[in-house]
């Protein structure tokens, strides 16, 4: 029988996610050099040495399931927010609580309201439940909510709000977003991705944890991808109103985060230093990407996150080729609608300097 007559509806129409080159695979192609990737969001100082002494602790037990619902991080992470344990559910990235959100969510023909262009995996996650996504054009490289919310009707079921917004590291204001959910209506459930919020400097944008205890149906999504330096082990989280949280725990997988992963997530979690050494470098790098783009006189979008989403005004991907002769991985923004532009992750002082000599040599 034909495929098409075997997978589910509009299965196999889902453009699938295309995520940043890997080093893997740009070494098959280059050969092996010191590559330096900047095209993901990574963490460019690693993990906590904690995080690597708890692996090393814990990798006699792996003959053992992991412990499923993460009761000790879990724990941690309501004392660290000050919300009932139920509150909190952890999974194997924030990716999977996206899906998660989907299956547990979305009905088909269900739609589905976010950004343009803003993380992509909230499109997939949509389609693979037969839900619509409506899009809204960001307006000046941010989020438009009043545009947003003329697109509510009876059949929206979630709101995606990537804050900052990945790619262009945009935040939206505490103001338009109070009278965003002033106006919405109550069946709508709010996902704020707040997956780059630790990198926010400004202070009046919107912070998840001030709406924990409101009565709004909003989910708060959270990774230990990128602070915390994890993004190899895959482990995220969501925090939300009791009711919406339990739906998620129907979905959830019964053993999603592996051992290595929930006793990493622990121990940095508990690393303060590291955290703080974390932010510290992606707001001087920001500064100092700033002061040599003006000196170059390139447009750049200014950022709240850790990357920088750079107009190169040429073919981002003639730019992408030109940075991987230089051991550099960027990420081309024709898949965001901004062909001339790349989103570039901010890494410590030396990363961004080799950054910015391979720039030069490429304007040239
Ligand atoms: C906005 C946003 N949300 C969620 C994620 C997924 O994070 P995780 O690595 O926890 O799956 C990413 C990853 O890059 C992201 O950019």
């Amino acid at each position: 029988m034909k495929i098409e007559k075997l997978a589910r509806k509009g299965i196999l129409k889902i453009a699938s996610y295309v995520p940043g080159k890997s080093i893997e695979e740009v070494q098959k192609e280059f050969g092996p050099k010191r590559w330096m990737k900047l095209a993901s969001n990574e963490n460019l100082l690693g993990p906590s040495p904690k995080a690597k002494a708890a692996i090393r602790n814990e990798l006699p037990n792996i003959h053992l399931y992991p412990e499923g619902p993460c009761t000790i991080l879990r724990k941690a992470m309501a004392k660290k927010f000050a919300i009932p344990e139920e509150m909190v559910v952890i999974s194997n990235g924030a990716d999977n609580l996206i899906l998660m959100i989907a299956n547990a969510f979305v009905n088909e023909g269900d739609e589905v309201l976010m950004a343009d262009p803003t993380f992509s995996v909230y499109v997939n996650v949509t389609q693979i439940m037969g839900g619509m996504p409506v899009k809204v054009k960001l307006k000046g490289f941010k989020h438009d909510l009043e545009g947003m919310l003329k697109k509510v009707n009876r059949k929206t079921k979630l709101v995606f709000i990537c804050n900052p917004n990945n790619p262009t590291g945009t935040t939206v204001s505490l103001e338009s977003f109070n009278a965003f959910l002033s106006k919405l209506p109550k069946h709508v459930i709010i996902i704020l991705d707040e997956a780059y919020g630790d990198f926010v400097e400004e202070a009046f944008s919107p912070n998840g944890l001030d709406y924990l205890n409101a009565k709004d149906p909003m989910i708060i999504l959270r990774t230990f991808s990128k602070v915390y330096g994890l993004a190899g082990l895959r482990i995220g989280y969501a925090l939300g109103r009791e009711d919406l949280v339990r739906c998620l725990y129907q979905v959830r997988d019964p053993f999603p985060v592996h051992r290595l992963a929930q006793v990493a997530a622990v121990a940095a979690l508990n690393d303060e230093d590291h955290v703080i050494q974390s932010i510290q470098f992606i707001y001087e790098g920001r500064r100092y990407l700033y002061k040599e783009l003006d000196k170059i006189g390139l447009f750049y979008v200014p950022s709240q996150a850790n990357f920088i989403f750079i107009d190169f005004k040429k073919n981002s991907e003639e730019v992408f080729q030109a940075f991987l002769r230089e051991g550099i991985i960027v990420r081309p923004g024709k898949v965001w609608g901004f062909p001339t532009f790349a989103r570039v992750t901010i890494g410590r002082k030396e990363d961004n300097q080799k950054f910015i000599k391979a720039l030069k040599k490429i304007v040239k």
